[in-house]
């Protein structure tokens, strides 16, 4: 059979290209400007100068506008059933934020038909996609059966490659008197089989969810079977999530709301990403991360969405990136670096975040000028067009026909 040869695809005219790579352009996020970029196939071919660009088979024009990598969303839940909207309202209407709140999605997705999952994680998917999402990863965590997390990784396994097994989200519901149990559960036979279709295996640190001694069970047993180990610490109060990361050299350590000056210490020390998740703090209306004090101490930040039904129902990284800017203090390079490099370095992959020749052809490329109008704009859909793996896979944030009056 003859293969099909891979077509070529430049993006030129492009205003300001975020390359993420310092020794190609100017600053933390290598700007160049009136750039282009050829894909060959769904990888980066060159990048440069516009009037350099060789030829190739297709050609799309950015007329001035801004590009960057596609954002890699590290921190998602997207396999869940119904929605959490009455738990929102009341909060909003002044109760807290608690752990437990988990249970309510459980009993959901249980229900749920596969194909009920599968639908609904696509939706999102598509939410993600249309706005400069290219790399996500996802997290089981709201079945707490043996069949009901292995079924759970299955579908987001047809989604991406980054899989991520919590089992270890809280204590299901009939384990409740016996909670060692459970940890026996997800470190035996949920684990056996969740292990074949996850790459990372997490645990959330927290009362009311895992103490230290059974998240070292969880993750030891994870790591023993081959997963790497990523860590939700610290969301709600401070604890030994932190530094339970460092210990087991995670990836990362997700929320890091509630951090110790010996917490911040350790992950620097160990290089773990701190994924910091603010739409969170916004749907509990909750103090935010202090990332200035991460990035001063040395420690690798990286932006998620968090998207689930209870804490952050958002797919929107754009919004992320805003929140960033405004209410913990990072400038708008240091979060758009966030959403791009610092997800891909969260979930430690080299092939994307960043745009230069080798890496992944995904880039978002957006109805302005510069990365800034990102937080300097927020709620509006700037994401003009999408190319994953050198496929453009959206385009037009607001249709063909332009608005004429109103
Ligand atoms: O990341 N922290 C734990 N898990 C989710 C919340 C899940 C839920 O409330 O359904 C989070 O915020
Ligand atoms: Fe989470």
């Amino acid at each position: 059979m003859a293969l099909v040869p891979a077509t070529s695809l430049l993006v030129t005219g492009i205003g300001e290209l975020v390359t993420n790579d310092p020794e190609r352009g100017d600053g933390v996020l290598g700007l160049l400007h009136d750039a282009a970029v050829v894909a060959e196939g769904d990888r980066i071919a060159w990048l440069g100068p516009s009037e350099n660009a060789p030829a190739a088979d297709e050609r799309l024009d950015a007329a001035g506008a801004a590009a960057l990598p596609g954002f890699v969303d590290a921190h998602t839940h997207l396999i869940f059933a119904g929605d959490r909207a009455a738990e929102f309202a009341s909060r909003m209407g002044g109760r807290p934020y608690a752990a437990g709140g988990i249970r309510t999605t459980v009993a959901a997705t249980r229900a749920a038909t596969d194909d009920d999952l599968a639908a609904n994680a696509r939706r999102l998917l598509t939410e993600m996609t249309r706005q400069g999402t290219t790399t996500a990863e996802i997290k089981s965590g709201y079945g707490l059966t043996v069949d009901d997390e292995r079924r759970s990784l299955e579908i987001a396994a047809r989604l991406t490659v980054e899989t991520t097994f919590l089992g270890a989200h809280v204590i299901a519901p009939e384990f409740a008197d016996d909670p060692a149990a459970y940890v026996r559960l997800v470190t035996g036979p949920m684990l056996a089989a969740c292990a074949p279709h996850a790459r990372w295996i997490d645990v959330f640190v927290e009362r009311g969810a895992f103490d230290d001694d059974a998240a070292r069970a969880v993750l030891s047993a994870g790591r023993e079977r081959g997963l790497g180990v990523r860590v939700h610490a610290a969301q709600l109060e401070p604890g030994p999530g932190p530094r339970l990361a460092a210990g087991f050299g995670a990836a990362s350590a997700d929320h890091c709301t509630h951090l110790t000056d010996d917490d911040v210490t350790a992950l620097r020390d160990a290089r773990v990403v701190a994924t910091l998740l603010p739409a969170a703090e916004f749907s509990t209306r909750s103090p935010y991360p202090d990332a200035r004090r991460l990035l001063d101490a040395g420690v690798t930040v990286a932006l998620a969405t968090d998207c689930n039904p209870g804490t952050s129902y958002t797919t929107s990284m754009p919004f992320v990136v805003a929140l960033a800017v405004r209410e913990m203090r990072m400038t708008p390079a240091e979060a758009v670096h966030a959403a791009t490099a610092g997800g891909a370095a969260a979930l430690r992959r080299e092939d994307a975040g960043v745009l230069r020749p080798g890496a992944r052809a995904d880039l978002a490329i957006l109805d302005a000028p510069s990365h800034v109008h990102l937080a300097y704009r927020p709620g509006v859909p700037l994401v003009r067009t999408v190319v994953r793996g050198g496929q453009v896979v959206r385009s037009s944030a607001f249709g063909s026909s332009p608005v004429d009056r109103m």
